[in-house]
């Protein structure tokens, strides 16, 4: 990286010449320091603001710039303009992260990986805010919360504490497919550049007919999957605490650029009442033999952030930034997010988050009514600021962003409709029984490992329980296993 600010005059940040930047002003030689000296206050002042509130979950990341290309006609499902011919290319920005470290914390540590994508698209903004796993640990936004505190420091001994995290799980069987996915060999993936990525939630499709379509998105990797054992990982956070950051980093500076095959998986609207899983519950995927992946395109890394702070930290993503003929599901896990991270950004980064440059549309205009608040930088002129209005300016479309979804029954606190094989432990069983014997010895190593460091029986008995009614020999494994530990 070779950027410099320009040789000349070192200056305070109205642009006045700055005399010495080694001595503070003082009173006489050995005196006291002067408060005239704005060189010196400055310097402190803008120093003792430098961070901004870490993200409340997925804190650790590390972010490039890359191109989305079409390699398919998706058009019989939507009517998304960047999706709307092969060969199309789009700007993109992918942020990978962990979920439960701060933001110093080290990369290879068992953990989901975030997968935040923002296409730049003429419609403005898509984000696809996802994961690396198709599935997720619960299954409505109220748990959400709960769940994230188990994953941090416990409020008395300030450090994750195992107790919480299998209290909390053994509680909440609808856990147990994705605990599995997280503790068998994909739990801790060698680098960013070699695991998948997943939407994880299903997304609405609308066509230019307005016919909809269920969608989940699945992005290959093209570096192949490639994981760290825990005892791998172990040395290698001590190590090099930045692995995956620096991994990235120096793949895309050598040219070896990452790349992703997309792909989706489709679902007529009809099926869904009738499918043998509910479709909007993100605990649980879709098989393949039931709706085949389709392959639509290519995404690939080629571009580094010029600066860290200003493009990876105050990057912001929203599951709630849509573009025409792309919409939401009626999951509730993605319901509750369309409000959190808008929530978040504008605690985090501030109302005008939107208009930085990572985040602002690149292949768009953003024109709104909206003003002012932090840092609003002017750009609007002196320029009616309501509507309507006489004076021309921006005004409504009238055509919905995706089709309308049909609704029935009264308001409550209803559990999901159940739906011929909806429970919580079958996908986790058959995940389990899909495993080789090699990674069904290293899952259940792994989790033994954890669940013995439980301090009450009850606990342990009750998380383990959960993976027996996964699989019989599953669950009887694990207890022998956490027993062997426990002594
Ligand atoms: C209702 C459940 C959830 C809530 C309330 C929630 C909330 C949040 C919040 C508040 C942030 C920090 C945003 C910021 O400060 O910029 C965040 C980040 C993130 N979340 Fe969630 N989350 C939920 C579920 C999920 C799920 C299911 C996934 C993946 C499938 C996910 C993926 C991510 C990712 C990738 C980030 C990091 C985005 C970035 O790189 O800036 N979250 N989440």
């Amino acid at each position: 990286m070779t950027d410099q600010i320009p040789a000349g005059p070192l200056t305070t940040e109205a642009g006045a010449p700055v005399a010495d930047n080694q001595h503070s002003q003082v009173a006489g030689v050995g005196g006291p320091v002067l408060i005239q000296d704005q060189h010196l206050i400055e310097k402190l002042a803008h120093f003792n603001r430098e961070r901004i509130p870490e993200r409340v979950v997925h804190a650790r990341g590390a972010g490039a710039y890359g191109t989305f290309t079409v390699t398919a006609d998706v058009t019989p499902y939507t009517r998304a303009a960047f999706l709307s011919e092969i060969g199309r290319e789009t700007e993109v920005f992918l942020r990978f992260s962990t979920v439960a470290g701060n933001l110093g914390a080290a990369d290879a540590v068992r953990d989901p990986r975030g997968f935040a994508l923002k296409f730049y698209t003429e419609e403005g903004n898509y984000d696809l805010v996802g994961n690396n796993t198709p599935v997720f640990f619960v299954k409505d936004a109220i748990k959400f919360p709960d769940f994230i505190h188990t994953q941090k420091r416990d409020p008395y001994t300030g450090s994750q504490e195992p107790d919480n995290v299998w209290d909390f799980w053994g509680l909440s069987p609808e856990s147990t497919h994705q605990v599995t996915w997280l503790f068998g060999d994909r739990g801790i993936p060698a680098s960013y550049r070699h695991m998948n990525g997943y939407g994880s939630h299903t997304y609405q499709w609308t066509n230019a007919a307005g016919e909809a379509f269920w969608v989940k998105y699945h992005f290959k990797t093209d570096q192949g999957i490639r994981n760290l054992t825990a005892d791998e990982a172990a040395v290698l956070a001590g190590q090099d605490p930045d692995s995956h950051q620096r991994d990235l980093r120096t793949s895309i500076e050598n040219g070896d650029f990452p790349s992703w095959t997309v792909q989706v998986q489709i679902m007529p609207v009809a099926d869904a009442p009738t499918y043998r899983f509910n479709p909007f519950d993100l605990t649980k995927v879709w098989p393949h033999a039931d709706y085949p992946p389709i392959e639509i395109g290519r995404l690939e890394l080629n571009r580094n952030p010029r600066n860290v702070f200003a493009e990876v930290e105050q990057s912001i993503f929203s599951p709630h930034h849509f573009v025409p003929g792309i919409g939401p599901s009626p999951d509730n896990m993605l319901q509750g997010r369309l409000f959190a991270y808008g929530d978040a950004h504008r605690y985090r980064v501030g109302i005008n988050a939107d208009q930085l440059p990572v985040n602002r549309p690149h292949a768009a205009e953003a024109r709104t009514h909206g003003r002012d608040g932090h840092a609003y930088d002017g750009r609007h002129g002196g320029a009616k600021n309501y509507e309507p209005n006489s004076f021309g300016g921006p005004a409504q479309t009238d055509q919905p962003l995706w089709a309308a979804t049909a609704v029935s029954g009264l308001t409550g606190d209803h559990p999901a409709p159940a739906h011929a094989e909806d429970d919580d432990y079958r996908q986790a069983g058959a995940l389990y029984r899909l495993m080789s014997e090699d990674e069904r010895e290293r899952l259940i190593a792994n989790l033994a490992g954890s669940i013995a460091q439980v301090s009450r029986d009850d606990i342990a008995e009750r998380a383990i329980e959960n993976f027996r009614r996964a699989d019989e020999d599953y669950g009887k494994r694990l207890q022998a296993a956490v027993q062997a530990l426990r002594g």
